[in-house]
């Protein structure tokens, strides 16, 4: 592997430093930016949970580097959840397992199970493999907020409550990682992700149960939310939808895949928000294009799912919670 430049490697030692002071340094991961604290600093995670403004009893993800043994943190590990682990990590998975005893309740919003995640962004690699611990880190937004996928947006977010924003450029992925509940004699899906159903079907040889109510923000029925309203219609509902709000003077922004934006049927006030060719690509720029509503005013963002095979389910889930259920 090539040398990554040296302002990269010295900002990933002030990382370090300051988590070890107990201070708060947003990263990046492969997936959106992570607001990290020391999962065993109490002051720290006192402080993570203040900033993003999410109550104590939501537990917050664990990030471990790729050295780190999952006995330290986690028992009675069931096979599927090594499986998993062995599968996918380091990647855009979190397991959700029973917590080791020396976990501190207050990563865990106080439950017995505790979410860990292996990222594979090279910095956020480096900031844990030198961190040597864990490091507590909900997606470096305020809660119910749109996740950034920026260092630009975490700044835009939360500005000087964080103590260092770690830039490693734009998230691969762009919505947050699958978790996968290992607790139960079956394993659940929680939350979904690039880690797609198909993928975990295939490596377990059995369907994973999917859905289940938890103590989880990030499953909340309005999550994820930009203020526009967003609203979703089918591709043939698009234009006519988008003619009746611009009618009543209200701005509207698409997102959509191409091929489901009939543009000359279109209004041309209407704002794309996204170039939209395929179901990975609209992951990747979906939160930027909801940010984007934001600053360019829209009033209603007009979004049409892709179909929910792959990561289309998590942009699905994402896009509904956005919605508000709408
Ligand atoms: O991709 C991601 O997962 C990003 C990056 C930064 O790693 N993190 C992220 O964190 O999305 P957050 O806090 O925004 O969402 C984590 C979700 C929450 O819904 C939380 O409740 C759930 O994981 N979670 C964490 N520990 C859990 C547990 N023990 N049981 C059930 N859900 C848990
Ligand atoms: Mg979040």
């Amino acid at each position: 592997m090539s040398p990554r430049p040296e302002i990269e490697r010295a900002s990933v030692a002030r990382g370090v430093e300051l988590l070890r002071e107990g201070g708060l340094v947003a990263f990046p991961t492969e997936t959106v930016y992570g607001l990290g604290a020391d999962a065993t600093n109490a002051d720290a995670l006192a402080r993570l949970y203040a900033v993003k403004g999410r109550p104590t009893d939501h537990p917050v993800i664990v990030h471990l580097s790729v050295q780190a043994s999952l006995d330290d943190w986690a028992q009675k590990i069931s096979p599927s959840a090594h499986t998993l682990a062995a599968a996918f990590w380091p990647g855009p998975l979190t397991l959700v397992l029973r917590a080791a005893a020396r976990v501190s309740r207050r990563a865990t919003g106080g439950l017995d199970t505790v979410g860990l995640r292996v990222p594979s962004h090279p910095m956020a690699r480096d900031l844990l493999d030198e961190f040597g611990g864990g490091v507590a880190a909900p997606s470096a937004n305020r809660f119910g907020r749109v996740s950034p996928t920026t260092a630009a947006g975490v700044h835009a977010d939360l500005g000087n409550d964080v103590d260092l924003i770690l830039d490693g450029g734009v998230c691969a992925v762009g919505v947050e990682s699958t978790i996968v509940d290992c607790t139960g004699t079956e394993a659940r899906v929680l939350r979904p992700g690039a880690v797609t159903i198909e993928e975990i079907t295939e490596v377990l040889g059995a369907s994973p149960l999917i859905g289940g109510s938890t103590r989880a923000p990030g499953t909340l029925a309005s999550h994820y939310a930009p203020t526009a309203t967003v609203e979703l219609v089918t591709r043939p509902e698009l234009a006519a939808r988008a003619h009746a709000l611009v009618t009543q003077g209200r701005k509207i922004g698409v997102i959509a895949r191409n091929t489901d934006i009939d543009l000359p049927a279109m209004p041309p006030a209407a704002v794309t928000l996204a170039t939209v060719t395929s179901v990975e690509n609209f992951a990747h720029g979906l939160y930027a294009a909801l940010r984007k509503a934001d600053q360019v005013g829209v009033d209603v963002v007009l979004a049409v799912l892709p179909p929910e095979a792959g990561i289309g389910a998590a942009v699905a889930d994402r896009l509904g919670r956005a919605a508000g259920g709408r």
